[in-house]
């Protein structure tokens, strides 16, 4: 294991490691010297990604973990307490957008988002304390979107469940400052981040050439993210360079949200 780096030594949970922004936040965490937990609904995906940080020098654990459900979690936090005794680093990443506005929704996919979005966050939190409250503290790091803060007509359900997200993260912030746990909570708003649910979303949307053209329009900087752009924002919150951080909402949007 790399005894170096911004994370070194922290164990940090990714949920939703397999693909896209969770698997990019895990290697990079790992290459500055944290070790990863690798969770994912697909079993193959999150042992790939902890196949990848072990080749590349690191330590890895994967877990099968469906963030929906509170016995998927109560598991997860039992094998992370064996393996390592402790949590520094929580990532409530996994997530699904389902494209639909709000007359299109039906409640069967209205629950289904809101199952994963923000159950499994909330889930998350819960059991993220437990743990960390035993380690002497830590950072949690939420994914939410700059659907969180504005609407989409065709991601009814998905901006709700983004919406919650980032004040379900204050709520638990404050708590923790008050109660003096050393445990902080900080939400990430990104753009359009080129990964498999942002083609996947476009796709449904229409023609995906067009659709992306009119996603790109409206990112004043002229391009959509990459993975990496919100995984060095996932490895600052789970520095101590971040140490004052807590409640706040980092968006990394090209601009998206400033105009
Ligand atoms: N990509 C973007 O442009 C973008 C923008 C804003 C916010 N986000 C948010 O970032 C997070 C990651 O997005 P992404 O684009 O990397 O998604 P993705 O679809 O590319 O990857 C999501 C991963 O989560 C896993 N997953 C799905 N349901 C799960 C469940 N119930 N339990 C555990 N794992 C599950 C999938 O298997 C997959 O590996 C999501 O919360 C998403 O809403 C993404």
């Amino acid at each position: 294991m790399p005894q170096m780096g911004r994370v070194a030594g922290k164990v940090a949970l990714v949920t939703g490691a397999g693909l896209g922004l969770g698997r990019a936040s895990s290697l990079l965490l790992a290459s500055e010297g944290a070790r990863l937990v690798v969770s994912d609904i697909d079993e193959g995906l999150a042992t790939h990604t902890a196949a990848e940080i072990v080749r590349g020098g690191g330590e890895a654990l994967a877990l099968r973990h469906d963030v929906s459900k509170p016995e998927d979690w109560s598991a997860a936090m039992a094998a992370i307490e064996q393996r390592f005794g402790r949590l520094d680093v929580l990532v409530n990443n996994a997530g699904i957008a389902i494209a639909r506005n709000i007359e299109d929704t039906s409640l069967a996919e209205w629950r289904r988002t809101m199952a994963i979005n923000l159950d499994g966050v909330f889930l998350g939190c819960q059991e993220g304390i437990k743990l960390m409250k035993k380690s002497g503290g830590g950072s949690i790091i939420n994914l939410s979107s700059i659907d969180g803060v504005i609407g989409e007509a065709d991601l009814a359900a998905y901006c709700a469940s983004k919406g919650g997200v980032r004040t379900l993260t204050k709520a638990v912030a404050v708590h923790c400052a008050e109660q003096r746990y050393g445990i902080r909570c900080n939400s990430i708003h990104p753009g359009y981040i080129w990964t498999p649910q942002t083609e996947n979303y476009l796709r449904d949307l229409g023609t995906l050439e067009q659709e992306k053209a009119k996603a790109l329009s409206r990112h004043p900087i002229g391009f959509l993210g990459e993975p990496n752009d919100i995984a060095y924002m996932v490895l600052y919150l789970a520095s101590d360079e971040s140490k004052f951080v807590t409640g706040s909402e980092m968006v990394v949007d090209g601009g998206y949200l400033a105009v």
